[in-house]
């Protein structure tokens, strides 16, 4: 079994120039796969709203929600480096919020980091939730919490002006203590100079090729969330296939009587058939 990594193994492999392949996960089964395929890292992000829990987007998730499914990803992925992502309203309003809410991260889901949304607006609370001793990853682009003032889930830094900004909101990110930083939905060009520029681990979802390595929903790879795809996804997967063509097969055998066939039931014990019998002869 491999190591568990922590932020100086995430640094080194930055150094080394090898990429980091991470997933978001947001229960027990999916957390054991991710660990047992060798995945580098495991967010388990706010999408939970969308992907498990039917949401129209990521407002909706609360602290509880992002508890409990941290503690089953723990529990699935016991030596893989996890994230716990901070819902929208647990950092908002307040630093001492977002280190009470980030503590609860580790204290009651052991996970390794948490992560929150946004740049020079939260730079606040990152320095509060570092100097409180917890690993913190930013996150810039098309940050979904905030997808109303953006006009939805829209790339962004697609022109100069916005593009400025954004290489702002990384800088002051880095510089209020931030262990890594996620860029979403940005051109790779803008990944890329940002990448250059910031000294912490720089990862992508969305974002292209060139940083320290690459997040995907696991709903969108494996082909398990319909509502929409991204251009930015590649699936590797259809388990929705996969699963509608197992209940229509189960289904189909349940009203023909083919399920359950005699190797799926438990049979009276050895020797005791003529006592069950008479039992049953009782109740007559
Ligand atoms: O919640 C999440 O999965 C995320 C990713 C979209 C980056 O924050």
């Amino acid at each position: 079994m491999a190591k568990k990594k922590g932020r100086l193994e995430l640094v080194q492999m930055k150094q080394a120039g090898e990429k980091a392949a991470w997933v978001t996960a947001y229960d027990y089964p999916t957390a054991t796969f991710a660990e047992a395929a060798g995945m580098d890292m495991i967010l388990v992000g706010d999408s939970l709203g969308m992907v498990v829990l039917g949401y129209p987007g990521t407002v909706p998730v609360t602290m509880e929600d992002c508890i409990r499914h941290s503690q089953a990803v723990r529990r699935g992925a016991p030596n893989t480096f996890c994230i716990g992502d901070l819902p929208f309203l647990s950092y908002q309003v307040s630093d001492e919020d977002a280190v009470r809410n980030a503590g609860r991260f580790l204290k009651e889901a052991d996970m390794d980091a948490v992560k929150l949304e946004g740049g020079r607006r939260v730079a606040s609370r990152i320095r509060a939730i570092a100097d409180a001793g917890i690993l913190v990853m930013g996150h810039i682009g098309l940050t979904p919490q905030s997808s109303g003032q953006l006009g939805g889930f829209k790339a962004q830094g697609r022109d100069p002006e916005s593009a400025r900004e954004l290489i702002k909101d990384a800088l002051a990110v880095q510089e209020a203590g931030a262990f890594a930083l996620l860029l979403e939905a940005v051109p790779p060009e803008l990944t890329e100079f940002i990448w250059k520029k910031l000294t912490i681990p720089v990862y992508s979802i969305g974002a292209g090729a060139p940083c320290d390595g690459q997040l995907i929903i696991c709903g969108d790879m494996l082909g398990l969330f319909q509502a929409f795809t991204p251009k930015f996804v590649k699936k590797y997967a259809n388990v929705a296939a996969v699963e509608i063509e197992a209940f229509r097969a189960y289904i189909s055998e349940v009203k023909q009587g083919q399920f359950p066939a005699d190797e799926h039931v438990y049979h009276i014990l050895k020797g005791k058939e003529e006592e069950f019998a008479r039992m049953l002869e009782e109740f007559e």
